[in-house]
């Protein structure tokens, strides 16, 4: 039997907030049944690559523009998660679409967090700061963000937790950005992950 604890690996690009979210739910115990094996960055200037390092967590940088191509890339991807034996992948502002080649191989067992309550303001293009212009470009008065399971369809996959936040008057992108981080973000990533990891682990029991 495989062993109990669900063996997690966090995709990264950029700050990594919510990487360090999912260390601080580990150290307080709100994430129990899954550990953070492997931080994967695409990205070699991230800083969620110092976070992950100040942890003691193993970082691999896999650069799509080294490997030369979106297919050599997931290539590798997949390899370096192969090595750490990696059940559950979070996709923790990770900024590139795995292509359904990549995706078919981890049906449901690749999350990710979103910054706007989906099917609002998500797909291709939607990411990052872009999601929070859009939002007050349209005038919405509520916004939040979801953690949804990841296939073949851009931010299309089952929704698992979502939280919503209020929009304010003054509101600037990055201001809203903040609040969305700090008010939803941060505190579903962490709950889905646990939830996520709990079912593996009950799944792996029952074999
Ligand atoms: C977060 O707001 C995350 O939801 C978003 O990028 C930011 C990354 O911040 N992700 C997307 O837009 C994916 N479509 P972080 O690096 O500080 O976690």
């Amino acid at each position: 039997m495989k062993n109990a604890t669900t063996r997690i690996a966090v995709f990264v690009s950029g700050g990594g907030t919510n990487l360090q979210a999912l260390i601080d739910a580990a150290d307080k115990g709100i994430i129990k049944s899954g550990r953070i094996e492997l931080v994967i960055s695409n990205n070699p200037d991230a800083y969620a690559i110092k976070r992950a390092e100040s942890a003691g967590i193993p970082v691999a940088v896999v650069s799509k523009k080294a490997c030369g191509s979106q297919e050599a890339f997931e290539e590798k991807l997949k390899e370096t998660l192969r090595e750490y034996d990696i059940e559950l992948i979070v996709l923790a502002g990770f900024m590139n679409i795995l292509s359904a080649n990549f995706t078919k191989d981890y049906p449901e067992r690749i999350i990710n967090v979103h910054p706007s309550l989906i099917p609002s303001f998500c797909g291709k293009g939607f990411y990052g700061l872009r999601v929070h212009e859009a939002a007050l470009e349209y005038g919405v008065k509520v916004t939040g963000a979801t953690v949804h399971f990841v296939n073949e369809i851009p931010d299309g996959g089952r929704i698992i937790l979502q939280k919503s936040v209020a929009i304010r008057k003054h509101d600037t992108p990055e201001i809203l950005q903040q609040r969305v981080m700090r008010q939803a973000e941060w505190i579903i990533l962490p709950k889905a992950v646990e939830l996520v990891s709990k079912e593996i682990n009950s799944l792996k029991k029952g074999n």
